[in-house]
């Protein structure tokens, strides 16, 4: 068994109901997992000591949706979209279209690259989906490749109906020798449920059947305009519905009544030119809400949490605590994982220590790079 202890830690964000914020504090991590913690003048002995110098440490970060397995770019569309151009899921064909022609090696090594970027800045757990391949095929084969990198890994070949295909067709294949084919690669389902992709007909098609085969649910939901997605996501008992940026009230009393995570993705709602979610709306109603990056070469390519943390503090009217829980633990909810998210006892040991006395900071100066060390699981990634 080794052992290390993280001292010298000015300010802990534990996240723990039991410990909250600390100064001047300590942790030690035995085997990958957080072992103790406390106050720095009575921490244990470990094998290693590692003073971080009065820096502020928080949980890693949790991003609890991305679509890393791609291939191909979309600045192009990205210049139409600002200089006028609405985001259109049509796009989404674009990326299918590049991901079908790479290879494996290709797509594993622009998954592996932009989760080596996203742990270089404090991100220790990552969902990512499939959705770029739409034919069995080739969602088993993103489905496969994202297994082997990530630590949670999401079933969404109900993402466009391809180009060319019939959508009732299209839903039968997705709900039945698809989902068969991808499923023992994955723990959970996925719809984007929306206007120019599936209906809530469609949607509840897909669900339920991958409910059926004991995959977990999640839901786009409300991205692009006010529908059903919420609603089934809610209903269905999704863990997590995403995106949430045009919601009624009755979707926001939803969301408070049940256990669905709310997950906004405000580096997406700014790239889309949307409004961004109405994050205090949801947290005063007493919804669980979550930050994500979603990641992914259309509507938000960015692995940056902390840019996200920042966006929903200066534009969101979340306060700093409530954006760093709910980019850590409220990302952990999302994915039902009591194991991250937190830095309590038994939690695994993913660590990052910002550049900063204070997790404030993260707002307070936005854009600066703050990360200064992660561990993750106990190893040192950065
Ligand atoms: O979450 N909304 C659907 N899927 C992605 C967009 C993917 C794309 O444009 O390539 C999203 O924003």
């Amino acid at each position: 068994m080794s052992s290390a202890v993280i001292t010298g830690i000015g300010e802990l964000t534990t996240n723990d109901p039991g410990l909250g914020r600390l100064r001047d504090a300590a942790l030690v991590v035995e085997d990958g997992v957080v072992a103790w913690v406390g106050a720095a003048r009575g921490a244990p002995e470990a094998d290693e000591r590692v003073d971080v110098g009065g820096r502020a440490a928080l949980p890693g970060w949790v991003d609890s949706h991305t679509h890393l397995v791609f291939a191909g770019d979309r600045t192009a569309e990205f210049e139409a979209r600002v200089s006028g151009e609405p985001y259109a899921a049509g796009g989404i064909a674009v990326t299918v279209g590049a991901t079908r022609a790479a290879s494996d090696e290709e797509l594993a090594a622009n998954l592996r690259r932009h989760v080596a970027e996203a742990r270089a800045q404090g991100t220790t757990t990552i969902e990512t989906k499939t959705g770029y391949g739409l034919t069995v095929a080739d969602e088993v084969r993103s489905a496969r490749l994202a297994a082997g990198v990530v630590d949670e890994v999401t079933f969404l070949g109900a993402h466009l109906v391809p180009p060319g295909a019939d959508a009732a067709g299209y839903a039968d294949l997705v709900a039945g020798e698809m989902l068969d084919a991808v499923a023992p690669h994955v723990r959970w389902a996925d719809v984007f449920c929306e206007v120019g992709a599936f209906d809530e007909a469609g949607s509840r098609q897909v669900l339920a059947a991958a409910a059926a085969r004991g995959l977990g649910l999640r839901v786009h939901g409300n991205q692009l305009g006010e529908g059903p997605g919420v609603r089934l996501a809610v209903e269905l008992g999704a863990a997590s519905v995403d995106h949430c940026t045009h919601l009624t009230g009755a979707d926001v009393d939803a969301l408070a009544g049940s256990p669905t995570v709310a997950t906004l993705l405000p580096a997406c709602d700014l790239s889309t030119r949307q409004p961004l979610a109405p994050a205090r709306r949801l947290l005063d109603a007493g919804a669980t809400v979550a930050l994500a990056s979603n990641c992914n070469p259309g509507s938000s390519y960015t692995t940056s949490m902390a840019f996200c943390v920042a966006t929903a503090v200066l534009q969101m009217g979340m306060t700093v605590a409530e954006a760093v829980e709910a980019a850590t633990l409220g990302g952990a909810r999302a994915l039902r994982r009591t194991d991250v998210g937190h830095l309590g006892v038994g939690a695994r040991a993913d660590v990052h220590v910002l550049d900063a006395p204070s997790a404030t900071h993260l707002a307070y100066r936005p854009g600066v790079p703050l990360t200064w060390a992660v561990w993750r699981a106990g190893a040192r990634v950065r």
